[in-house]
């Protein structure tokens, strides 16, 4: 199938200019303007539109299997609402149990996302530390195109690891030249936080955000990036929630390590105060990991995204149902952690940041495109409108309008939790793989169209970081045989 995009102003990370783009075969082969549509080909009217590169996710949790329950949302359900939303690919993640192989989960994990509709690829979860571990890191990085690794540094008791493991795996991933991704929350501060809550008698959503203060995440991270900072290795915060975790990494930048920061849209518009609402189900729906946040921290998030100190924007897609949240119904701690949105990240984004005058449309692609695909190592494949690049983009509409509802949404989950807000700047067609997946509002998504897609190790950066690392690599002292006689 062959498509044209005609008359629209093509919007990138680096600049924008009006002009028609051609799609064959699943590929861009024609940037220019006055192109001719071939015989057969369909022609989309991207007329006061803007032609932008699909959006990517890199952090969601198809059919995840968690807390008791499993993520209501699979590959196929998950992927289409993301398309009805600009987007055109997912990172998700392989989270082996503690002592299972890396390797049979990455395939079982494979095996799920076979009903994808547009395209995927994995970041592979290190649970726990030892021979096998280490190999099988290399068998991803070298045979599976794995080239990137998760740490949680909560959890306690379930897949939550410690220094000693996130220092192994950081030196592992380094030798490998891939880059290792944590969650960064102190889960022994939020082990103690919720036992003294529950001792204290509360019991309910509020406690979740009571035991995850801010604090609980600036200090994870700042010491994520010390560790790697120890050994050289660049470090990707995911769902930066607070100032705290924005200044540390803003500091390690300055400094000059590569620390990269990833923000969720949920952060930057909801806060805390949604824990306190008086409908138990309600408030359950918002529990996620970390939580929402006083005010002032969504400041500090935009300021970020801004200034160029948090690169990429995800959702960390994970929906649990009301029955699913129940589960928490007398215990805060046994809410499963998670909420939705790959389908609103895109609109939300526009309608609060290109619509405030926080950002501008191409630091809008930079941070839900472009930075995504150059960290992952997936440009210029991703993330760019240039001859070459596969055809993932969004026909996106800057004045259209939609408001957001459950009642609505093509998400597999009965919570929005951006229910009823407004927003300017939606997805009027995207095109995955050269295919309309998604046109004025009819989803056309097929199950099992979308591609795993390798990411091959050692990006630019990392081979940037290695040749550092060779020119500063530990010396020793070579000392003259001493002559003296000990006494
Ligand atoms: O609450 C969350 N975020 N659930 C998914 C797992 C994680 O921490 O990313
Ligand atoms: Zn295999
Ligand atoms: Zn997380
Ligand atoms: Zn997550």
């Amino acid at each position: 199938m062959s498509i044209l995009i005609r008359g629209g102003t093509v919007v990138t990370a680096e600049q924008s200019f009006r002009s028609d783009v051609f799609c064959d075969n699943g590929m861009i082969v024609a940037v220019g303007d006055g192109l001719d549509a071939p015989t057969g080909a369909e022609v989309v009217d991207a007329g006061g539109q803007y032609v932008m590169p699909g959006g990517i996710d890199p952090h969601t949790h198809m059919e995840l299997p968690f807390m008791g329950t499993v993520a209501s949302e699979d590959f196929f359900s998950g992927t289409s609402a993301g398309a009805a939303g600009g987007n055109t690919m997912i990172i998700d993640f392989v989270i082996p149990a503690p002592q299972q192989s890396l390797i049979e989960a990455y395939h079982q994990w494979r095996g799920w996302a076979e009903k994808a509709a547009t395209d995927y690829s994995f970041h592979v979860a290190v649970t726990w530390w030892g021979d096998q571990v280490k190999e099988e890191m290399g068998v991803l990085t070298r045979e599976h195109g794995v080239n990137s690794f998760k740490h949680f540094m909560a959890y306690k008791g379930a897949i939550m690891v410690d220094d000693g493991v996130l220092l192994n795996s950081f030196a592992r991933a380094q030798e490998l030249g891939a880059l290792c991704t944590v969650h960064a929350e102190n889960g022994d501060a939020v082990f103690h936080l919720q036992k003294s809550l529950l001792e204290q008698g509360i019991t309910g959503p509020e406690g979740h955000a009571l035991s995850r203060p801010p604090q609980v995440e600036g200090e994870a991270a700042q010491r994520a990036i010390a560790i790697a900072n120890v050994l050289g290795a660049p470090v990707y915060i995911v769902h930066v929630s607070t100032e705290q975790a924005t200044q540390a990494i803003a500091r390690a930048r300055a400094a000059g390590h590569r620390v990269y920061g990833e923000v969720l849209p949920q952060h930057l518009v909801i806060d805390e105060s949604v824990y306190r609402d008086p409908d138990w189900q309600t408030a359950a729906a918002y529990v996620m990991s970390p939580p929402f946040r006083p005010k002032h921290h969504q400041e500090a998030l935009w300021a970020g995204l801004a200034s160029g100190g948090l690169q990429t924007t995800a959702t960390d897609h994970c929906c649990f149902c009301a029955p699913q949240k129940a589960a928490g119904r007398d215990n805060f701690t046994k809410i499963p952690n998670g909420t939705g949105g790959i389908e609103d990240r895109m609109s939300i984004l526009w309608h609060n940041g290109v619509g405030t005058g926080r950002l501008t449309p191409n630091e809008f692609v930079r941070i839900t495109s472009t930075n995504c695909a150059q960290i992952f190592n997936l440009y210029p494949r991703k993330g760019a409108v240039q001859v070459g690049a596969d055809a993932d983009l969004v026909v996106w509409d800057p004045a259209g309008t939609r408001t957001i509802s459950a009642k609505t949404h093509h998400q597999n989950v009965d919570f929005n939790i951006y229910e009823g807000m407004e927003v300017t700047g939606v997805a009027r067609h995207t095109i995955s793989q050269g295919n309309l997946v998604w046109t004025d509002g009819d989803l056309r998504t097929v199950r099992g169209a979308g591609r795993y897609i390798d990411r091959p190790c050692h990006p630019p950066v990392f081979r940037a970081i290695d040749r550092y690392n060779e020119l500063h690599k530990a010396v020793g002292v070579d000392r003259e045989v001493s002559t003296a006689v000990t006494p």
